[in-house]
């Protein structure tokens, strides 16, 4: 089975990876992300899996056994910009590879085993993290999304076809592997854990509009500058969410003319906020946005907040997370939160019991090309999936 593993992951290691900084490229339905998808695709043919896609994009490879409702595993190929090796792939993989041990081990599940993996989790082209996940359960509907539109104006609905969908029809169970995105299991010295819950979380685009003029012959007093208030805007953000513990982050800004030698007359950011609840979410936005607006009215600027995409506080299955983390030969996994958006975090809103196995990042670190996981915590979660696998579809 590591040889399964290792050659999977050998293989998937060049697909979309910047020479320069060694993070990934693989936005969905761009040639690196269906490259993968392809690969995807070969790994399920090769092992006999029967593969089901929608219409947007999602797979499933089933391993048709047994009867009644499925158990899901898999989770997503594409990554967010300049991203690590591990957000996405390694939960596809690992499921890959669970799959080969299982038969290997020559068990017979008595349900079907199904390897899925979902386009868009990140949200990186079209804005709606978890954008697959959210239109196979229902979360959001066609017509919301068909006219969703990338940083090139590409809509959503020229990519996909539509947004029909029954991948999900037969599935009892979904169990998601991902790398941690955090020190949780670094800290614990454990190799793997289970996940307890997603905090809310949500991204809000706000657009400053000024007035452009020229950089050297208009005085400072008599300047209406968009970017003084975005800056000022936030600063105030990270005050804010330190202050009340919580997350918010400026990743993305465009600037309108984005010229050097003036006065911009537009400034667009994405807040990115994450709170332990929903009220907490709501409060900190809202301290936000009052004080980016109150700074706008000082500036003879003008503010509008839009939020594209919130995700709602989720809650896994106690009792299922509890049955997965137990009985182990090294002792219970840790079951821990995360602050981290997942495909398994729609599932679960959506009423399909789900459980996530998280494996140790020794760096602690995602989103980057820093992230990492070592290959014997690889191989553990490989093994710990497999041991789930076979508990769920006894
Ligand atoms: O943004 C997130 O939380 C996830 O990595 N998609
Ligand atoms: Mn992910
Ligand atoms: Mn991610």
């Amino acid at each position: 089975m590591p040889d399964d593993f290792e050659r999977m992951w050998a293989d998937l290691a060049p697909i979309g990876r910047s020479a320069s900084s060694g993070g990934y490229h693989r936005s969905p339905f761009t040639a690196p992300e269906r490259e993968l998808d392809a690969w995807f695709v070969e790994q399920a043919d090769a092992r006999g899996l029967r593969v089901e896609r929608d219409e947007i994009g999602n797979v499933v490879a089933w391993w048709d056994v047994g009867s009644g409702p499925g158990v899901l595993t898999g989770s997503h190929l594409d990554s967010v910009l300049d991203g690590g090796a591990y957000d996405g792939p390694l939960g596809v993989v690992s499921a890959l590879a669970a799959v080969d041990a299982l038969r290997e081990r020559g068990f017979a599940p008595a349900r079907p085993i199904g390897v899925a993996t979902f386009v868009e989790e990140e949200g990186s082209r079209f804005g709606i993290a978890c954008l697959g996940s959210r239109l196979a359960t229902g979360a959001m509907t066609w017509e919301a999304a068909r006219q969703l539109r990338d940083r090139d104006g590409v809509p959503f609905g020229d990519v996909v076809a539509g947004a029909s969908s029954s991948l999900l029809a037969d599935v009892g169970t979904f169990v998601e592997l991902h790398v941690e995105q955090g020190r949780d299991l670094v800290d614990r010295g454990a190799a793997v854990g289970v996940g307890s819950e997603i905090w809310p979380h949500g991204r809000y685009r706000l657009d400053f509009a000024g007035e452009a003029n020229h950089a050297g012959t208009t005085r400072m007093e008599d300047r209406v500058d968009p970017m003084l208030s975005y800056a000022m805007s936030a600063l105030a953000a990270n005050k804010q969410a330190r202050l009340a513990g919580q997350r918010a982050t400026f990743g993305r800004v465009e600037v309108t003319p984005n010229g050097t030698n003036a006065v911009p007359s537009r400034v667009t950011a994405w807040l990115d906020a994450r709170c332990a609840t929903e009220d907490a979410l709501a409060e900190l936005v809202g301290a936000i946005e009052r004080q980016a607006i109150d700074r706008a009215g000082r500036d003879g600027t003008t503010l509008s907040l839009t939020a594209e995409s919130v995700s709602g506080p989720v809650v896994f299955d106690p009792r299922l997370a509890a049955s997965v983390a137990a009985d182990h030969a090294g002792g219970d996994w840790p079951i821990i939160p995360t602050a981290a958006g997942h495909d398994a975090g729609i599932l679960s809103a959506a009423g399909i019991p789900t459980a996530m196995l998280f494996v140790r990042n020794p760096t602690g670190v995602s989103h980057s090309p820093a992230e990492h996981a070592e290959m014997a915590d690889c191989l553990a979660g490989v093994s710990a999936l497999a041991e789930t696998l076979e508990r769920l579809s006894r």
